[in-house]
């Protein structure tokens, strides 16, 4: 006998004999816990649920754009089997990646366990509420809010000091949001912080910088940054290591606490939101650059809020598209505050004939140009 025969064989037996216990004790044992366990379950797993599957998934579990819905009666009902590989393995080429440890996840078994039971038994309206009342998902923004005396101080350390703060305002408001508020790197850029980036010689840190990376979300600023800014930027760069020894930092904004009922502050988020994060591709008020126009008749009617709200959390349609996708980035009360902003422009949006960025000759008639680099004559 092979020891896999061996192994069965015994396994089996072992599997007969105890069953039949097990099976005449489960329903006692059951009627016991069940109940304090399921609670116990549900609780936990709507804070995992929360911090983790609700930027997809939807606060209450009604699906965000292209992701389903998770409050639904077909999933209450569905299989033990479905739902743990679903979450733990996840859908080969969705962006529902496997959240079990063994695939790079974070989630264990337990957890797992957990978020099915919250699948199957959970009050939807109660989770919302815990993410938007106790602030679990608390709508941040992710630039770093710079405040006057940290300039200064920077100022003051080095005859050079001004230009130093003048690229870490810079860096602040254009490129921590996908180079983190230190410079740590994130999923959306590299870390920028580091001896290695020190080392580069200034003329290859402004080049990267004005002419971007190709193909990746690391875009040309040369039309939104002048060049004595991308020098500053530059120059922060190779001082950040000093300005940081004197325990000077970027800290990351605050959470802002908004409440949800109201639409001028859920407006006023958006707006913040986007100021801080699109409108170096998009323009100010979406009026076009890198990035297509957004305050546009012919981008708006032509687009649900869906389809919006579609492309910030999965990015560009094109390949290689530099529209990053923020669908990680966000809470999903954020991204309903921009879909709300965005939306909120259609009534009093220009008609623009070709909304593509004013890189590929379109953008609002105000901010073309012609291949000659004159002003477009209006039609
Ligand atoms: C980055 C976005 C994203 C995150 C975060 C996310 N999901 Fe998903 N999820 C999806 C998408 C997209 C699908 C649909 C995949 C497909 O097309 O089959 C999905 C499918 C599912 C399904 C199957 C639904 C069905 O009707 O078949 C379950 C269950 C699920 N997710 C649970 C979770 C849980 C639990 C978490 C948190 C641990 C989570 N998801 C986090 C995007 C996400
Ligand atoms: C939308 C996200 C995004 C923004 C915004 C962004 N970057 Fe980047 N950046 C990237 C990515 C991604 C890379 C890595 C590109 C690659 O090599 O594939 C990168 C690379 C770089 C590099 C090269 C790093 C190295 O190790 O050589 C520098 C320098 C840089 N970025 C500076 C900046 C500066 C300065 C800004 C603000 C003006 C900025 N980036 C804004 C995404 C971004
Ligand atoms: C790094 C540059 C960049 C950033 C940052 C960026 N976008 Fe985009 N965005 C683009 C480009 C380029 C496109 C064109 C679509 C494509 O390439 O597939 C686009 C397309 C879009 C579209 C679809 C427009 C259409 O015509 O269908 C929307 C909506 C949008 N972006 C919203 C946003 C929002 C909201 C933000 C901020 C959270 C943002 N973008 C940040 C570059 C950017």
């Amino acid at each position: 006998m092979n020891k896999y025969t061996f192994t069965t064989v015994l396994t089996l037996l072992l599997l007969v004999l105890i069953l039949p216990v097990y099976a005449y004790l489960e329903p006692f044992r059951m009627a016991q816990d069940q109940a304090d366990l399921r609670q116990e379950f549900v609780a936990d797993a709507a804070v995992i649920y929360v911090q983790n599957c609700a930027v997809c998934h939807g606060a209450s579990g009604a699906g965000i754009g292209a992701t389903p819905t998770l409050n639904n009666p077909g999933l209450r009902e569905a299989d033990y089997d479905f739902l743990y590989k679903t979450i733990a393995r996840g859908r080969y080429d969705t962006i529902m990646t496997g959240w079990h440890t063994e695939e790079g996840g974070i989630l264990n078994d337990y957890q797992i366990d957990e978020l099915i039971a919250l699948i199957r038994y959970v009050d939807w309206d109660l989770v919302g509420e815990l993410a938007a009342v106790q602030g679990l998902i608390p709508p941040t923004l992710p630039v770093p809010a710079v405040d006057v005396t940290l300039l200064a101080d920077v100022t003051a350390l080095d005859p050079q000091g001004a230009v130093w703060a003048a690229g870490m305002q810079l860096f602040a408001n254009n490129c921590a949001i996908c180079h983190g508020v230190n410079g740590e790197g994130s999923d959306l850029g590299a870390p920028l912080n580091t001896p290695e980036v020190r080392a580069k010689e200034t003329a290859v840190l402004v080049n990267t910088i004005t002419n971007g990376v190709p193909g990746s979300a690391m875009v040309a600023w040369d039309n939104a940054l002048q060049p004595d800014k991308i020098e500053a930027i530059a120059a922060f760069l190779h001082n950040w290591d000093a300005i940081a020894a004197q325990g000077l930092a970027l800290m990351p904004p605050e959470p802002v606490q908004i409440d949800l009922d109201n639409p001028q502050d859920v407006l006023a988020l958006g707006e913040r939101i986007f100021t801080a994060t699109c409108t170096a591709c998009h323009g100010d008020n979406g009026s076009g650059g890198i990035g297509p126009a957004l305050n546009s008749q012919q981008a708006l009617t032509s687009r649900s809020d869906a389809q919006i709200l579609n492309t910030i959390i999965n990015g560009g349609h094109r390949p290689n598209s530099p529209m990053p996708a923020f669908g990680d980035r966000f809470t999903s009360v954020e991204l309903q505050a921009l879909v709300a902003y965005i939306r909120a422009w259609e009534p009093t949006a220009p008609i623009v004939e070709n909304p593509r960025g004013t890189a590929q000759g379109g953008g609002p008639p105000w901010l073309r140009a012609t291949s000659d680099g004159a002003p477009a004559q209006n039609q």
